[in-house]
């Protein structure tokens, strides 16, 4: 659809604007009308995100955005970051565009840590694995992409991805409260330790169905078997609507869940079900099938009311999105995009519904000097300020770049395998060298556990919008 000439509906509220005292709107300045107008539209959209990067300047961090909060350093966790460079690695394998790459490389080898597993020290301490699964899962997506190779005497996307995989396998980070599941965070220090969670899992799962594919390693497939089965019988996949929740606690054996719905967990684990789809055959491939039919619809009905990208537990309510959440969009059409080159049969129902999201994402990019800074609601049609909900913009900003260059999607070479021209060399015992805080931070004193049961009950007293933050830590 041409989006390039100005519809009916647009004519009639720029003729009453002008013809009143209403300020007069800017004009739409993102076109996606042809592939041209998209990788052009792309190009401009990366380029003000890197606005907000400052990982590259003299005597700052690589790899993340401004941030954390906790240190008043700005608004956005060390996971974002990770995120960040996944979307970088998407929009140059989308639209070939390699202005990035070397920033996008400098900032994911800067953060590997110093046993290649993305622990690094300055963030161990406040580690959920869903931080680290973020940054895993983007080394991943470097190696299906065929982003250009470290240098040889650096980590490889695969083996960080490998290290990240087996240091979440590890029998450290696995218990039997709950019938298994891994927790939220890694140090039992954190508030949240007691929280065992979708994204961890969806992460954890997700690396594990993509590795599966990659490798042909069928250790990989059996976790992500066994992650699947697990949210599933917990019940944070709800067994008959497929709607997809939050968490629970360990101490009500994780029945007490939090039924707050985001997308990107939904998002998560119907693209990593697209993996073990594509990877899987026969009968086991008609079970996978079935999940995907079902998260769809799930999402579809949850998260995109019009075809747009909707945040359904906090967009309601200005200011109740936090700023991790502010990003989720994104990562959704990303995921759902992908999904479509592995599992094709979706392309029909996934694709119109990517393109009308972006058409409403680029709508609303009519803010700031420029007058194209994006806000984070699509569906409103109008630009707000992200100031409404206290960030500088940056999630917004990568949520449109992520749902415009994924339009290009089936120009994209579909992921890479280790059989079909990957070139990323892997380690599968990367991470072995690794180690858990939970050794160095000492034992859990009485203390510990009545504080963070008392933030728990705080914050299951809040409000909704306030839940599924990533790496708060306890105690800064
Ligand atoms: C950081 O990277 C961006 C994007 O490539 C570039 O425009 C900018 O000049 C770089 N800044 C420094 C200080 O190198
Ligand atoms: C850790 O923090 C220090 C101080 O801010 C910084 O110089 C260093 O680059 C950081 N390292 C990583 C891997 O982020
Ligand atoms: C905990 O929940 C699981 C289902 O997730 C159930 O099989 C198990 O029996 C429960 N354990 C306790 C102690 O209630
Ligand atoms: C698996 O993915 C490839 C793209 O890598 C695709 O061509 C193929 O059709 C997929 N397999 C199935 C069964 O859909
Ligand atoms: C693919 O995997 C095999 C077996 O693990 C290995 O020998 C080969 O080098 C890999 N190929 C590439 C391109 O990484
Ligand atoms: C498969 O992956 C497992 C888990 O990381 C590893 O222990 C094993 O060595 C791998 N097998 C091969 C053939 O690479």
């Amino acid at each position: 659809m041409l989006s390039s000439t100005m519809s009916p509906a647009r004519w009639f509220t720029v003729a009453l604007a002008a013809g009143s005292s209403l300020p007069l709107a800017n004009a739409q300045y993102y076109k996606i009308g042809t592939k041209d107008e998209i990788k052009e539209s792309a190009r401009t959209l990366a380029y003000d995100l890197m606005l907000f990067y400052e990982g590259n300047k003299t005597g700052q961090v690589p790899g993340i955005l401004p941030g954390p909060p906790t240190e008043h350093k700005g608004d956005y966790y060390w996971w974002e970051g990770g995120a960040m460079m996944g979307t970088y690695i998407d929009y140059w394998h989308l639209t070939r565009d390699p202005s990035y790459n070397h920033v996008i490389m400098e900032g994911m080898l800067h953060q590997t840590g110093p046993n290649a597993d993305y622990m690094p020290p300055n963030h161990t301490a406040s580690l959920g694995n869903d931080d680290q699964g973020f940054w895993g899962m983007s080394a991943m997506l470097a190696a299906e992409n065929k982003f250009p190779n470290p240098p040889d005497d650096k980590p490889q996307w695969l083996a960080l991805a490998q290290g990240v995989f087996n240091t979440q396998a590890h029998p450290d980070r696995h218990d039997n409260t709950c019938n298994g599941g891994l927790r939220w965070q890694v140090p039992p220090t954190n508030m949240g330790y007691n929280y065992k969670n979708t994204i961890a899992n969806a992460c954890f799962f997700n690396l594990g169905a993509r590795l599966a594919r990659y490798t042909q390693n069928e250790t990989y497939a059996t976790w992500a078997n066994k992650q699947w089965d697990w949210l599933w019988s917990v019940g944070y996949i709800d067994n008959e609507e497929y709607r997809v929740y939050d968490g629970g606690h360990v101490e009500h054996n994780c029945t007490d869940i939090n039924k707050a719905q985001f997308s990107y967990n939904a998002a998560l684990l119907l693209h990593g079900c697209a993996f073990m789809y594509n990877y899987t055959e026969g009968a086991a491939r008609d079970v996978w099938k079935d999940r995907i039919d079902k998260l769809l619809v799930g999402i579809k009905r949850d998260f995109f009311p019009e075809n747009i990208a909707y945040e359904l537990p906090c967009e309601g309510r200005k200011g109740a999105c936090t700023a991790d959440m502010l990003s989720f969009k994104g990562y959704v059409h990303r995921w759902l995009a992908v999904a479509t080159q592995v599992a094709p049969f979706t392309r029909d129902e996934i694709l119109p519904m990517l393109r009308t999201s972006t058409e409403a994402a680029v709508k609303q990019c009519t803010g700031g000097d420029t007058g194209r800074r994006c806000g984070f609601y699509w569906s409103e049609g109008v630009f707000v300020d992200p100031a409404v909900d206290k960030t500088s913009g940056a999630g917004e900003q990568m949520s449109v770049l992520a749902a415009v260059s994924s339009l290009l999607i089936e120009d994209a070479d579909p992921p890479a395998t280790n059989l079909t021209g990957g070139i990323s060399r892997g380690d599968p015992n990367a991470g072995s060298r690794s180690r858990d805080t939970i050794d160095t931070l000492g034992p859990i004193t009485t203390a510990d556990r009545a504080g963070a049961a008392i933030l728990t009950i705080l914050v299951l007293g809040s409000s909704i919008g306030m839940w599924s933050w990533m790496s708060i830590s306890l105690g800064d």
